[in-house]
């Protein structure tokens, strides 16, 4: 009866949110106050959910986001015989009845995390049919480590209509060197090599908390990985692995994002759930900018009181500055006195928020992988456009200080991997509305 009563909710809430238009109108000027809590990882959960199809039984996800990747990810593994219900932040997952080794291109083109289905599924069945991932908002994003990394285990991978295939009786051990850090590849051969004939020795491997997480998740399902933590991960294959409870971590993209608008609107904001340890980075950044931090266990306390100082930006791999807050770095940096350089090595064409900061009056130069902010102009409301999910994040960031009313666009974006940004960023104090938009 409960599990009948959460699927039909499940289902409902989905059939709400397909694709529709909402947009947020937000009335800038206000200053953020109070305590927020802090979801669970998307990008942790969705390298947790995959990991299931390597072993059969029911798994217990706590502190899962209930946002639409999540639900895509959940469609996914559904459409593949795997029972998935999301009840608030518990996510309850059955894959004893796997039927089906595909991942077809409606469910990969809405979310390149899908590509993950890979590695378990060829270690697990010996085949798998994933649709390629195709292009990205912001530029190509090719998934060649990935496929490599499984030829290198011995998987036959051939390209066929749109669609990766993969076939190995038993995936045999091998040294993989990654050439980039990869965050999905080292977590796709990592999961592979979990179920491998002898061992796999990952260099270069994504240091990333979320794939710590799935590292960590992994070994209590009773896999062999020397070296979590670092960029060396040794993998010594085992026979079969069981099913695992487990507690996905906090979000620090989502906690760096309300930081940066805590700071914006020079408010005072703690943060709660929270692992400040993985956003040592971040918070140091904040700190240059003239930010006043009180780490508290799982909490975060920042107060603000002025415009920020100038600080530049260059995003890295893990313990560097994340990729996924250079679009909001960016919004707050409209707000300092001077010349801002930011520079994204990870993607280089990531700057699709730009035009649209432009049209709130931001001053902004790209020459190639940089931005260069002039910052202290005065923002005024405007319709923008969100892009994608970090670039909504930093649109939203700016519609709190600018002047006036700012409408932000295809909010659907923001939706894939924020969890209830605007209840949220309401309770704080901001002045933020969602438009439902129906198409019919
Ligand atoms: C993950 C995150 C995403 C974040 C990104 C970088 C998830 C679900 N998504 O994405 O939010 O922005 O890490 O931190 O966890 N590359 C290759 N070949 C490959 C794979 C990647 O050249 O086969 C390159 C990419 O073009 C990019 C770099 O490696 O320049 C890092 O990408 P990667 O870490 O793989 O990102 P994702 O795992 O897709």
């Amino acid at each position: 009866m409960l599990f009948d009563f959460i699927r039909t909710n499940f289902v409902k809430t989905l059939l709400t949110n397909k694709d529709n238009m909402d947009k947020f109108i937000i009335e800038g000027g206000n200053k953020l106050k109070g305590r927020v809590h802090i979801s669970g990882a998307k990008n942790g959960a969705l390298a947790l959910m995959p990991a299931t199809i390597l072993a059969p039984g029911t798994y217990h996800q706590k502190n899962t986001p209930n946002l639409r990747d999540v639900w895509t990810m959940s469609r996914l593994l559904s459409s593949m015989g795997i029972f998935c219900e999301l009840n608030e932040n518990d996510l309850f997952i059955d894959s004893s009845g796997i039927s089906s080794f595909e991942a077809p291109y409606d469910h990969v083109k809405k979310m390149r995390a899908s590509f993950y289905v890979l590695g378990p599924l060829v270690a697990r069945f010996g085949e798998a049919r994933v649709s390629l991932p195709g292009g990205c908002a912001w530029g190509p994003r090719p998934v060649d480590l990935h496929l490599k990394g499984l030829e290198k285990l011995g998987a036959e991978v051939t390209l066929e209509g749109g669609y990766v295939q993969a076939k190995a009786k038993r995936l045999i051990g091998a040294k993989i060197h990654l050439d980039v850090s990869s965050v999905g590849a080292t977590g796709n051969i990592l999961m592979a090599a979990t179920l491998a004939e002898g061992s796999t020795l990952i260099s270069n491997a994504a240091l990333e908390p979320e794939i710590t997480a799935l590292a960590r998740m992994l070994v209590k399902m009773g896999a062999k990985i020397n070296g979590i933590g670092t960029n060396l991960l040794e993998i010594e294959g085992v026979g079969e692995l069981h099913p695992v409870d487990e507690e996905n971590i906090p979000d620090r993209i989502e906690a760096a994002t309300f930081l940066i608008a805590a700071a914006m609107t020079k408010g005072t904001v703690e943060l709660e759930n929270v692992n400040p340890y993985h956003l040592t980075s971040v918070l140091t950044k904040l700190e240059e900018t003239g930010c006043k931090l009180d780490v508290n266990g799982n909490n975060i306390l920042l107060e603000m009181e002025d415009e920020p100082l100038p600080v530049d930006l260059t995003t890295a791999v893990y313990p560097g500055i994340p990729t996924d807050i250079q679009a909001q770095w960016l919004a707050y940096m409209l707000l300092a006195n001077g010349t801002i350089k930011i520079t994204d090595n990870i993607y280089q064409d990531r700057f699709k928020h730009v035009p649209e900061l432009q049209r709130l009056g931001a001053s902004i130069e790209i020459i190639e992988n940089i931005a260069i902010v002039n910052g202290a102009k005065r923002l005024s409301g405007a319709t923008v456009m969100s892009s994608d999910l970090r670039a909504s994040a930093s649109l939203i960031l700016a519609g709190l200080v600018t002047e006036g009313k700012t409408e932000v666009l295809r909010i659907y974006h923001i939706d894939r991997g924020y969890e209830n940004i605007e209840s949220k960023l309401t309770k704080l104090g901001a002045s933020i509305h969602r438009v439902k938009t129906e198409l019919f």
